[in-house]
């Protein structure tokens, strides 16, 4: 699909992953508005890429309509990316045997399942009324997973159940969205170097770029922004889930 002149909404682009994609897509010639929860975030994200920005929660339909109109409104709207979302950790039973809280369990669904369907739904609404392209295409739409999704560990029983669900999702959209012309495909990162690990000390940090199978690092999240571009140039990507991850395979712990 050629991307120069087309536009990008991207969720949780105000940081890392999302960002990445910004950044990556918007080098491309593509007109990204950045949907984030953090308005200062996605504001500075959004000027640094020439873009717009709209601050909202994914987990609200009414937020993810708002947003979808802002990146259809003057331009055609060809591509979707979902990468807002986060992690929590604890067991089914912690170490006294109290059962994990359903609390955190739901936020997580919220976040993780229901904003990446409210995204994929409004989106794919809006870019199946653009004008077809060569090969009868109108767009795509990228999901973000996790390894976690395969080797869930220990204490990631509420995060595993949630990018599950998004692998989950991934080959019905397409089917569904087949007859308009909407590939769907969904990336499922290992270990990138965002705030989201930025959180833990630098040692444990070093020590999970070490387990990393080759090569021994992080991932830079520009190498995350590079496969959406791929992704969404690739015609013939679709319905797949790609792991992107240096070849980790989580241990239990
Ligand atoms: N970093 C990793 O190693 C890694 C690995 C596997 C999967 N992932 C997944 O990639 C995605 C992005 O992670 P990241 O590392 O870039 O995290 P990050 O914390 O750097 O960025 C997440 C962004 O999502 C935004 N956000 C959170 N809740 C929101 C909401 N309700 N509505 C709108 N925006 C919201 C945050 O404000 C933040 O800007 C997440 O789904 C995460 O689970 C990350």
């Amino acid at each position: 699909m050629e991307l120069h002149g087309s536009s990008a909404l991207v969720t949780g682009a105000a940081s890392g992953l999302g960002a990445a994609t910004a950044r990556a897509l918007a080098a491309h010639g593509v007109r990204v508005t950045v949907f984030d929860l953090n308005e200062d975030g996605a504001k500075k994200v959004a000027e640094e890429v020439g873009g717009d920005h709209v601050a909202g929660d994914v987990t609200d339909p009414d937020h993810c309509q708002r947003a979808v109109d802002q990146a259809a409104a003057g331009t055609r709207l060809r591509i979707a990316v979902n990468c807002a979302g986060t992690g929590w950790i604890g067991r089914v039973i912690d170490r006294q045997g109290t059962p994990h809280d359903l609390a955190p369990f739901e936020f997580i669904q919220r976040l993780n399942v229901i904003g990446t369907f409210n995204i994929l739904t409004r989106a794919a609404a809006a870019i199946a009324k653009t004008e077809p392209l060569d090969d009868d295409e109108r767009g795509v739409i990228v999901n973000t997973a996790s390894v976690a999704a395969f080797d869930g560990q220990i204490g990631q029983l509420a995060y595993s159940a949630s990018k599950g669900a998004v692998v989950g999702m991934t080959l019905p959209a397409a089917r569904d969205l087949s007859v308009v012309g909407i590939r769907v495909v969904t990336i499922a990162p290992g270990l990138f170097d965002t705030p989201l690990l930025g959180m833990l000390p630098e040692e444990q940090r070093r020590a999970l770029g070490d387990s990393v199978l080759f090569p021994k690092r992080l991932g830079d999240p520009a190498r995350y922004g590079e496969l959406v571009v791929h992704i969404a140039q690739n015609s013939y990507l679709n319905a797949e889930v790609i792991r992107l991850d240096g070849g980790i395979r989580m241990p239990p712990k």
